[in-house]
């Protein structure tokens, strides 16, 4: 199982759309099993993809925190797609619920030993995380193996994407998960008629020098919005310009993971 961050401290960048949309395409289109671990107290995640089942849920992310040794069984949940009979998909969640963000503990890593309880029964594993630095968000950078960041063309997100390199440069100088990688910055809601969007393209190329810059982007779409809207990842809702955006992201974030790997096995880490 890969485990995979979104992140920015800015808000409102699409964090939690493109973790749904990526989990959709690895699942629709990639045939992936993915697990979703929903970190924000705002539960967004959670609503979009649990939105018909929410009543069925009885436990979420908080229940791993007070109680680790609880049973995965009780945490994950499918996302169910409601207009197909209510049918399965490849997606998983593990809910948050409101008010989550309140409790605190100095034990950064029991999202990680929750995964390895289950990396052998998902393919991926998505965190959404919030934007500002709970011990959720903590623990999230902590479990995960790779980074990405959504970003909007703006002073802001460049000023978000600095916090965050900053961040897990000290969290990894404190010797917490040095092997963290950042694979980098993807733009969102891109509008092609604003200079703006050009702008913070070249910006974000030139100054990542090719490694840390996805060239694939997402569009500002409304079926975005409509797909979260009624539930549903927007491949199972749409086939749409912007539901290739998703697919090209996807493909490039497979990519960068891969060429990772191989170096791994080239070092002799993996098999
Ligand atoms: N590509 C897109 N096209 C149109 N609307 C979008 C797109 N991506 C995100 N949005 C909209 O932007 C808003 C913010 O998106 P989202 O909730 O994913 O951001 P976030 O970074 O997770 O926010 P937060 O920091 O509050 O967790 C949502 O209303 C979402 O529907
Ligand atoms: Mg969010």
């Amino acid at each position: 199982m890969k485990t995979i961050a979104i992140y920015n401290r800015k808000g409102g960048v699409g964090k939690t759309v493109s973790c749904v949309n990526i989990a959709g395409c690895l699942d629709k289109v990639r045939g992936k099993k993915v697990l979703i671990i929903d970190t924000d107290a705002q539960a967004n995640a959670t609503s979009y993809l649990m939105l018909h089942d929410i009543d069925k849920v009885r436990y979420s992310l908080l229940d791993i925190f007070s109680n680790p040794d609880i049973s995965p069984d009780r945490v994950i949940y499918n996302a169910k797609m409601p207009d197909k009979k209510n049918a399965d998909t490849k997606i998983y969640i593990v809910p948050a619920v409101r008010d989550m963000d309140k409790i605190s503990t100095e034990n950064m890593y029991i999202i990680r030993d929750f995964l390895s309880k289950v990396a052998d029964q998902f393919d991926f594993c998505l965190i959404d995380c919030s934007p500002s630095v709970t011990c959720m968000t903590i623990n999230a950078l902590c479990a995960a193996e790779y980074l990405i960041i959504p970003a909007m063309a703006g002073r802001d997100s460049v000023t978000g994407y600095g916090i965050v390199v900053q961040e897990i440069d000290s969290m990894k100088q404190n010797g917490f998960n040095v092997n963290l990688k950042i694979l980098g910055v993807f733009l969102n809601r891109v509008d092609k008629r604003r200079a703006l969007e050009e702008y913070y393209r070249t910006f974000w190329k030139e100054k990542g020098n090719g490694r840390s810059f996805f060239t694939s982007f997402i569009r500002d779409a409304s079926d975005v919005v409509n797909a979260q809207e009624f539930g549903k990842p927007i491949h199972y809702y749409k086939k749409s310009a912007v539901s290739g955006d998703y697919e090209n992201l996807t493909g490039e974030l497979l990519a960068k993971i891969g060429s990772y790997e191989n170096k791994k096995r080239v070092k002799g880490l993996i098999n």
